[in-house]
């Protein structure tokens, strides 16, 4: 598509304004980078727009890092002159690809209802979205039932999608303000838990962690079932957020990755 052909069909101004409504947008999710776009095709995101500073450059990224969405990538991305592209985002974007896409709806309530195999993660306040998005990255990975945030942070804004390179779009992640009634076994990751290597930890359990700075509150620490501790040497106060998250799902629970 060149850029000419799109431009008579979409604006300079339409399309500033189609992103920054995105942005603002609950039910839309703005991807910005190549392995974002690449994550969201690959689960079946519905795109309804992306942009690229360079066709051809762009081609070539996918046909070294995603050979399977070559024709996807090259149908949906429409070229627009570099100046624009620079202006729908407000960091550089090193991989040359912006796109807009719906987020999938997530039943929350049913997460924590249904009882399932597969552990689902907790985050209270985390504080700093590449750790949200570094945490969607490895529960997707380990094929964890979802990840739930609690707090202020959307855990589908941009810079977590970058984080999380977009693998929210591979499991249900959503935003709540107060945990529903649980019908899952509650598992709090506390330093000052039980060691967790060799406890097999319940498979359904919500596993629950706390913010980068204050950990978890006692209210939550309270209604755990169980406290478990990831261990450390002496001296160590803590792991960083999506670190524990990763040990405690690949040791927490055998069949992770799976
Ligand atoms: C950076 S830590 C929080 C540190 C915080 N200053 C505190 O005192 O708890 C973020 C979260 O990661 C988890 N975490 C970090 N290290 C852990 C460990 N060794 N064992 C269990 N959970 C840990 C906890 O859920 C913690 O709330």
């Amino acid at each position: 598509v060149t850029v000419d052909a799109v431009l008579q069909h979409v604006s300079r101004p339409d399309l500033r304004q189609r992103f920054l409504a995105a942005r603002a947008d609950p039910a839309l999710a703005v991807i910005e980078g190549f392995h974002a776009l690449k994550h969201a095709l690959r689960f079946a995101a519905q795109v309804e727009l992306a942009v690229t500073d360079d066709a051809a450059v762009l081609r070539r990224l996918a046909e070294r890092l995603a050979p399977d969405l070559v024709p996807a990538i090259a149908a949906l991305a429409l070229e627009i002159p570099p100046d624009l592209f620079a202006a729908l985002a407000p960091r550089p974007t090193a991989t040359g690809v912006l796109a807009v896409a719906r987020r999938p709806a997530v039943d929350v309530a049913a997460l924590f209802a249904a009882p399932a195999a597969r552990p689902l993660v907790l985050l209270q306040r985390p504080s700093d979205l590449g750790n949200v998005g570094a945490v969607v990255r490895v529960a997707a990975a380990a094929g964890a039932a979802g990840v739930v945030t609690m707090g202020h942070h959307d855990p589908w804004h941009p810079t977590a999608l970058r984080g999380g390179a977009g693998l929210q779009f591979a499991l249900p992640v959503a935003r709540l303000d107060t945990l529903p009634p649980l019908a899952r076994p509650l598992v709090a990751l506390h330093p000052d838990g039980e060691p967790l290597a060799g406890i097999p930890l319940p498979q359904d359990a919500v596993l629950a962690f706390g913010s980068e700075r204050r950990g978890l509150d006692a209210d939550l620490l309270d209604r755990a079932d169980l406290r478990m501790a990831i261990p450390m040497r002496p001296g160590v106060s803590s792991l960083n957020l999506a670190t524990a998250v990763a040990i405690a799902l690949y040791v927490g629970w055998p069949s992770a990755g799976a």
